[in-house]
């Protein structure tokens, strides 16, 4: 079934449970960067937060366990002193509202340091994820890639978005994901815990959510392992369940 629809061309949603597969209502998992050479290259949303996940880690909320305490959790933080580094983003996720900006740019916490921790990344490089709400289902849609540091000028280390994807995956359920053993359908649990709450993240792996022509997608002279695409096209989907709640 999956096969045959791939063979012939159509983007298929494998399994749309918890979220809106933007690509059936005009939108796309590709964001849309601003000022690349050439023109109109894309980055991939690699990560959605599924809606089934519990209705506080859904909120846009810092405090209640909200989203941004969920991903202080999974070591995410807040850019360095409003130190912005990089274009704003756009994305539409078929949701009727058309483009949307990243609601927030957030960035590895080295040492686990909110503050200094992402100066860090800011100077040395790592991994950032933008972040995107679906207004229909209530999903999060992020957008997770590793850069190199500022020497760089902050382009994308080799086969980064998924690196990224898979980083970010891991630091969600205290794991380690190597990008070259996945496989569809593939899950991984576990727990973590900020600011007095915690949550059970698990991550389940997709594909066939959005193109994988490479010439849409940004930096991708830098990005592409030679033999392989530059990506492998999977989605880690997660469901958050905060734990007593
Ligand atoms: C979103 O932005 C892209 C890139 O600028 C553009 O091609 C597309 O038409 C826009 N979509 C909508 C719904 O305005
Ligand atoms: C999740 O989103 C789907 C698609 O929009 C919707 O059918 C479903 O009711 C939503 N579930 C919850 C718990 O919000
Ligand atoms: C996040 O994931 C990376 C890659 O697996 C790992 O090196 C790092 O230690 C993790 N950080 C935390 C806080 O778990
Ligand atoms: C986390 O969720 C997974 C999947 O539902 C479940 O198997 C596991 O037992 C849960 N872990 C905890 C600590 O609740
Ligand atoms: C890939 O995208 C490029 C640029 O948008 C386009 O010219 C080309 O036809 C696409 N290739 C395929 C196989 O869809
Ligand atoms: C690259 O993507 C194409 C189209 O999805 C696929 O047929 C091919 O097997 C992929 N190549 C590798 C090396 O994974």
């Amino acid at each position: 079934m999956i096969s045959s629809l791939l063979w012939l061309g159509i983007l298929v949603v494998v399994k749309a449970v918890g979220y809106d597969n933007p690509a059936l209502t005009g939108g796309s998992l590709l964001t849309n960067v601003l000022h690349t050479i050439p023109l109109g290259e894309r980055e991939p949303i690699n990560i959605i937060i599924s809606n089934e996940s519990s209705p506080r880690v859904l909120k846009e909320s810092m405090n209640d366990g909200g989203m941004y305490n969920f991903l202080m959790s999974v070591n995410y933080g807040p850019e360095c002193l409003g130190l912005h580094m990089g274009d704003v983003q756009t994305a539409d996720l078929g949701d009727g509202q058309g483009n949307q900006t990243q609601k927030a740019i957030l960035r590895y916490m080295y040492f686990g340091d909110p503050y200094l921790g992402t100066c860090l990344e800011t100077i040395f490089g790592g991994t950032h994820i933008r972040v995107f709400k679906q207004e229909t289902s209530g999903a999060w849609f992020l957008s997770a890639s590793m850069e190199q540091d500022m020497y760089y000028n902050h382009n994308i280390a080799i086969n980064g978005y998924d690196i990224g994807r898979d980083e970010v995956s891991g630091n969600a359920t205290g794991t380690s994901i190597d990008s070259s053993y996945l496989s569809n359908g593939r899950s991984i649990s576990g727990v973590m815990r900020y600011g007095g709450w915690s949550y059970n993240t698990t991550v389940e792996y997709v594909s066939g959510l959005f193109s994988l022509n490479r010439t849409k997608i940004n930096h991708y002279p830098e990005v592409q392992l030679v033999g392989q695409n530059v990506t492998d096209g999977f989605t880690a989907v997660w469901t958050v369940k905060v734990l007593e709640d």
